[in-house]
């Protein structure tokens, strides 16, 4: 018998990044492939890589440039570079960095087996015609009852900072009955939570019965699966969070109180120098409607400082929206002058007044997250349990509110939704114990 071939692979960037990698892995599974975290055993090392700022790029660069002892050694090691950064760079890649066989882009990895196969230096970053998730074997790399499922790639939205247009390429969402069809297996392999991703989730319009159906119409398909307990959605846009998903936030026991609804700006001028096309008021308009069908629900964002031409007025708008919002999540980021870009063209804030900038909005919403998690204390909750801890009897979970939670529970099981009440809150979990 021979033995398996090795495949070391790892994950940069977004969720929609870790759920690719889980769908070439599953890809090389059926190519006889099986996973090592020992990057000196593999056979196969797959970088599947992020574009968005400059650190997330350079990365790469310096972790290929690790690489260059083991493929000196091991000549017939298979090195790839997927994923956003292997789209917008493409062979430029191989030409800087000559270690690497394969490129493969976010819309062309269903035919990295082939890539494989052909050996040699091949770069693969079409946006072919071909469906990638018709030509994917079945989910099986699961990690327990969790599992993320991608229903809408792309964007159209152009957001001047952005490179997901030219990485990701136009919006496109899949068929509802696909999505459908993919949840009920994973429900069937053990799945009770599933996080709907595509980097603008709620403007989906995938074909389905009687015409294409909103985001809103597949969450309510969904609850309807037996087992499948929670479902939450990622990333949002403010522009596309219509009434009826608004609704489903009040209707649905399923649909988690949780929503990462990115608004970057408090600034009405950077909003539109930023081409988000909504306003401050836009989005705390949003905000109100959804706290009326959900009152306790947890909001996150996403912020950047430091957009060209950003004065002190704009950020201290910025300052007053999260103040009038309250965010139990954030993320905040320096902005980072992107190639081909709009807003690249212009001018610079002062480096050491957007770090500045920076300081001072994470301690405004980590102070925010901190006293909207203490208020969880004395709550009851409901926990999924996700892994088990590492102190004796304990189990590691999420709560509704997506906070990760500790539970002393030495007849707890992995995949069990459990009732419990917050004993305590430390600086990101919460600890718990069990009610029922
Ligand atoms: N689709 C999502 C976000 C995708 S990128 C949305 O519409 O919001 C995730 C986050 O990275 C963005 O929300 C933004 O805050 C940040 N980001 C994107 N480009 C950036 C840049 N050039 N510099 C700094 N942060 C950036
Ligand atoms: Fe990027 Fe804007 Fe599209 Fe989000 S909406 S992916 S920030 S261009
Ligand atoms: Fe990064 Fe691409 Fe996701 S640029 S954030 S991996 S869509």
């Amino acid at each position: 018998m021979t033995e398996a071939k090795k495949l070391f692979i790892k994950t940069y960037g977004c969720q929609m990044n870790v759920y690719d990698s889980e769908r070439m892995v599953e890809a090389m599974g059926a190519e006889g492939y099986v996973l090592t975290d020992v990057v000196e055993d593999a056979d196969m090392v797959l970088l599947n890589t992020c574009h968005i700022r400059e650190k997330a790029s350079e990365k790469l660069f310096s972790d290929l440039g690790r690489l260059r002892p083991l493929k000196n050694d091991k000549p017939g090691l298979i090195v790839t570079v997927a994923g956003c950064v292997a789209q917008a760079e493409g062979a430029e890649i191989q030409r800087r960095m000559p270690l690497v066989d394969i490129v493969v882009g976010p819309q062309a990895y269903h035919r990295l087996p082939q890539l494989v196969r052909a050996g040699g230096a091949q770069v693969d970053t079409e946006f072919p015609a071909e469906d990638k998730f018709d030509h994917l074997p079945k989910r099986t790399a699961l990690r327990g009852p969790t599992a993320f499922l991608t229903v809408q790639e792309g964007c159209d939205k152009f957001c001047a900072f952005c490179v997901v247009p030219y990485t990701r390429g136009a919006e496109v969402s899949r068929p509802a009955e696909r999505i459908l069809r993919e949840a009920r297996d994973l429900v069937a392999r053990g799945v009770r939570e599933i996080t709907l991703l595509g980097q603008n989730v709620n403007a989906y319009h995938g074909a389905g019965e009687g015409g294409a159906w909103t985001l809103s119409r597949l969450i309510r398909g969904l609850a309807k699966i037996d087992g499948l307990d929670r479902i939450r959605y990622t990333t949002s846009h403010p522009n596309d969070m219509d009434d009826d998903l608004i609704a489903a936030h009040g209707d649905l026991p399923q649909l988690m109180p949780y929503l990462h609804l990115p608004v970057q700006s408090g600034s009405d001028r950077i909003l539109k120098a930023m081409n988000r096309k909504h306003t401050r008021d836009d989005y705390l308009r949003v905000i109100d409607r959804i706290r009326a069908a959900r009152p306790d629900i947890l909001l996150s964002s996403d912020f950047i400082v430091g957009f060209p031409g950003e004065t002190d007025a704009d950020f201290a708008a910025t300052l007053d929206l999260i103040r009038s919002v309250e965010f139990g999540q954030a993320y905040s980021f320096r902005y980072s002058a992107r190639p081909g870009t709009p807003a690249a063209e212009k001018p610079a804030v002062e480096a050491g007044v957007a770090d500045s900038r920076l300081q001072q909005v994470q301690a405004l919403l980590t102070a925010q997250q901190r006293s909207i998690q203490e208020a969880m204390v004395g709550r009851e909750i409901g926990v999924l349990y996700e892994k088990i801890g590492r102190q004796t009897d304990q189990m590691v979970g999420k709560s509704d509110h997506l906070h990760a939670v500790h539970v002393n529970d030495p007849a707890g099981k992995v995949g069990q939704l459990v009732r419990a009440r917050v004993l305590a809150s430390s600086s990101n979990s919460l600890s718990a114990f069990r009610i029922s």
